[in-house]
């Protein structure tokens, strides 16, 4: 080998070794393989010489090329897992550092309630079921023994939805649903007698001041078996109410009401004393409405394929924010849903508290 090529192997050695990060290695490649390149260089001289001497230069020139360029790739391996194993040492995470306190989370209110009115009607034995928001006119109204155009329907200022094309009649009004009744109906529609179900769900009206938000919640109770009478409905309502509010005596009074539904249907009062503007639920000298029930009306059960001579049963429904209210002293309804995490941090619930009855 020439000493020309001696040379210049040395130096381009030296210039691919010496890189020590990525764009100065590309400059060196530039320097040794580029167009311009002191090898390219080199190679131009090989038409001015002799036969004999231009194969030689020629092929040890070619080895030249051809080590340089493998001794870069290697160079460039090199640097790449350099700079992957400082990243891994300087982005690590110390997931032994604890959580900053002031970001804490708290469950909403509205969360907490509907587990644990859950919580003590799964221990009575009912199961969780679920419907749609999206409703149609038919599950939440005309199976619900509302009458086309009667006025029951207008006491609930619904929500309507564009018609949907692909369904018939009453299905395809759609509709945002005004209660949780309507999973009454899916339920009983999709399963077999006997029911003992508890639904919890947004539910919407058209009506907006102190007392009433667009959406709120409810949950709907469903008991349908052979023999069921008011005084189960009753019995059920009383030890819910006095578990809920965690008070051993508590006067329980049904006022006759209307719902369609229902027949008959009564609204229930427990007893609470109102002092200074306080309100403290059990034994006292008035009365608090909570909810709205009543034994399941038979033209239900039949819309829904049960036979009224065979089946009878129960139903209730509860504004789940107003249960929240009573026991935790909310004074206004629209705070709920204001997401100020003032009002959050002062009424919401520690994540590591969730109700959890034990089976008595
Ligand atoms: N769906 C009724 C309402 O929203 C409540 C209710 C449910 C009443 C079940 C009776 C039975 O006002």
């Amino acid at each position: 080998m020439s000493d020309m090529i001696t040379e210049l192997k040395e130096e381009l050695t030296q210039l691919v070794s010496a890189a020590n990060d990525l764009d100065t290695l590309e400059t060196a490649r530039v320097t040794a393989l580029g167009k311009k390149g002191k090898i390219t260089a080199q190679m131009k001289t090989l038409g001015g010489m002799e036969p004999e001497q231009r194969k030689e230069t020629g092929q040890a020139l070619n080895a030249l090329k051809d080590e340089i360029a493998g001794l870069i790739a290697l160079q460039e391996k090199a640097l790449k897992k350099q700079a992957l194993d400082e990243q891994l040492r300087t982005e690590t995470l110390d997931v032994t550092l604890s959580a900053r306190p002031e970001t804490k989370g708290k469950i909403h209110p509205i969360t907490q309630t509907m587990e644990e009115i859950l919580t003590i009607f799964a221990d009575m034995g009912f199961e969780l079921a679920e419907g749609p928001d999206i409703e149609d006119d038919w599950h939440n109204f005309t199976a619900l023994n509302f009458p086309p155009g009667h006025p029951a329907r207008e006491m609930q200022d619904t929500f309507f939805l564009p018609e949907n094309p692909d369904e018939e009649g009453e299905r395809a009004k759609k509709l945002l649903r005004t209660h949780t009744s309507a999973v009454q109906i899916r339920h009983m529609l999709e399963n077999d007698p006997p029911h003992r179900i508890i639904v919890m769900g947004r539910t919407y009206r058209s009506d907006y001041d102190m007392t009433h938000t667009p959406m709120f919640h409810q949950t709907e109770g469903l008991v349908i078996d052979k023999n069921i009478n008011m005084g189960h409905l009753k019995g059920c309502l009383l030890d819910f109410a006095k578990t809920f509010f965690e008070v051993e005596e508590l006067p329980m009074r049904m006022r006759p009401s209307f719902f369609p539904f229902t027949e008959p249907s009564a609204e229930v009062d427990i007893g609470c004393s109102r002092k200074d503007g306080g309100l403290t639920i059990g034994a006292g000298d008035d009365w608090m409405e909570i909810l709205g029930c009543g034994m399941v009306h038979p033209t239900v059960l039949k819309n829904c394929g049960l036979d009224p001579d065979e089946y009878q049963g129960f139903a209730f429904g509860m504004g789940i924010e107003r249960m929240a209210m009573l026991k935790y002293g909310i004074p206004d309804l629209r705070t709920f849903f204001e997401s100020d995490t003032r009002w959050l941090d002062h009424y919401g619930f520690d994540p590591a508290d969730r109700p959890n009855r034990a089976f008595k």
